[in-house]
């Protein structure tokens, strides 16, 4: 429980930053890949908040294993440094677990 409030807390000041002051970021692309996007709520919510945006999270496998999509959201199981899909931008944000 410790550990969940602050992610979530982070989670929240990015989507608050996106949706504001970079909306328009957002609205200029096509697609988009989030690396290491964890739990997925970023990729929940802008993906929500700009439905013409093809959004990909990717993850490890066994981390986006119960997560569903939704008609522009997809959860990829891989490994970045093997391989990322391509889009149009890459969203990354607090990859280091220390
Ligand atoms: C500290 S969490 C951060 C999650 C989220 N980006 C956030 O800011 O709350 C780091 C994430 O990176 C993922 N990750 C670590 N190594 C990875 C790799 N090689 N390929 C893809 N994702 C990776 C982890 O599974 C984890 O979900």
């Amino acid at each position: 429980m410790t550990m969940t409030f602050p992610l979530m807390e982070r989670d929240f000041k990015v989507v608050i930053l996106a949706l504001s002051d970079c909306k328009s970021v957002f609205e200029g692309l096509g697609s988009i890949v989030e690396v290491g996007g964890g739990t997925g709520t970023v990729a929940q919510i802008i993906s929500e908040a700009f439905p013409h945006l093809k959004y990909t999270m990717l993850d490890l496998p066994y981390v986006v294993a119960n997560l569903t999509g939704r008609e522009n959201l997809n959860y990829v199981g891989g490994d970045m440094f093997q391989a990322i899909p391509p889009s149009d931008a890459v969203l990354m944000k607090h990859l280091d677990d220390s």
